[in-house]
């Protein structure tokens, strides 16, 4: 219970420093490239982060910065994986264990769990958020608030 509070107070937080982040100067990819390493740093349960979006008009992926384990999978079409699910259904998928899914595509044997947020610039689906847990089953409903808080930052700036 005292850590599900500190949590919370927690992603209270880390909302302002990601507003911070992202009003700063520096590059697109610096910023989304320091908002990844806030998280990462700061949440427990997050230690792969990363965005991917639409390869141009192709229908597939792109990895874009990310902290975490070096990944092979830069390009993801759309349909495959956990991410290139959610770039067709526009909707949250939380994981809660990685070896019950038939269409998962596995980047580290540490990762547990999974969870990837949308992210919309002018209702468009334009890609996405996703963190890797190496914990079971770690994602509640203020994860989601929060990394689509995150987003909605992020597409500000797009
Ligand atoms: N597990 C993802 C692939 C991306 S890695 O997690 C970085 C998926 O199934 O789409």
């Amino acid at each position: 219970m005292i850590l599900y509070y500190k949590l919370n107070i927690m992603f209270t937080i880390l909302q302002k420093e990601v507003s911070s982040i992202l009003s700063s100067e520096n590059s697109i990819d610096s910023k989304l490239l320091a908002v990844c390493s806030l998280l990462k740093e700061n949440i427990p349960h997050y230690n792969w982060v990363g965005f991917y979006f639409k390869n141009g008009d192709k229908r597939e992926l792109k990895l874009g910065p990310y902290v975490g384990t070096p990944t092979d999978h830069d390009i993801i079409p759309f349909g495959k994986g956990i991410c290139g699910q959610v770039a067709e259904s526009n909707e949250n998928f939380v994981v809660p264990d990685v070896q019950a899914q038939d269409n998962y595509i596995a980047c580290s044997i540490s990762v547990k769990s999974e969870i990837v947020v949308p992210l919309f610039k002018d209702g468009e689906n334009i890609g996405q958020i996703d963190i890797d847990s190496d914990t079971p089953d770690p994602f509640t409903a203020e994860d989601e608030r929060f990394l689509e808080f995150v987003n909605r930052e992020v597409a500000k700036i797009l």
